[in-house]
């Protein structure tokens, strides 16, 4: 059994449910994982770490940054996995070929796999539904319903299986 923290970073609350249902499928699977805000954390004490951010305007929330940059003497030291989660509406086939920046910054990739990350994922977002200015507010209204959360729950919980494996082996 390892002990694993599940750190995330979100303005929305939908990253913080996901990081909820990945402790939760941790702990189906025999391990003691909690989730728990970037901001507040320490991967001390924890055996492995689960990161991960929403991401707005190309870049992570800045509880997520800063707690890879605080914590990565720890984080070099144990086995952690980084998740992104942002996509949100009608897919666009003529995306630029540099779109993927959006969707996981680049950077904060960068210094994961320096600390040696051993995944990195990124996973369908949900448009605010508590929008708090103009431009949150516009994206709901022109948003499809069907496009508005496209979080995957099977696709998390798959993900989350893997890294319970890959702690008990
Ligand atoms: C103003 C704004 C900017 C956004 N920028 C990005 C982006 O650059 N890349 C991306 O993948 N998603 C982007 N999104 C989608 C959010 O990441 C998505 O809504 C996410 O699920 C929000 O997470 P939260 O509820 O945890 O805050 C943006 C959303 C808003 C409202």
């Amino acid at each position: 059994m390892a002990r694993v923290l599940v750190a995330y970073a979100t303005k929305h609350q939908s990253t913080a449910e996901i990081a909820q249902a990945i402790a939760g499928e941790l702990r189906a699977r025999g391990h003691a994982a909690e989730a728990a805000e970037a901001g507040h954390a320490t991967a001390d004490g924890f055996d492995a770490v689960v990161l991960g951010s929403a991401t707005y305007a190309g870049r992570w929330r800045r509880e997520a940054r800063h707690f890879l940059s605080h914590e990565r003497d720890r984080l070099a030291k144990m086995l952690f996995w980084v998740f992104s989660s942002g996509p949100i509406g009608e897919p666009k086939p003529d995306a630029p070929p540099d779109d993927d920046k959006w969707l996981e910054p680049r950077k904060v990739i960068e210094q994961a796999e320096a600390l040696g990350v051993r995944e990195h994922v990124v996973f369908g977002g949900r448009v605010p539904q508590d929008p708090g200015n103009f431009v949150e507010r516009a994206m709901l209204q022109n948003t499809p319903e069907d496009y508005q959360d496209l979080r995957d729950w099977d696709e998390i919980r798959a993900w989350a299986g893997r890294i319970a494996e890959a702690l008990t082996t």
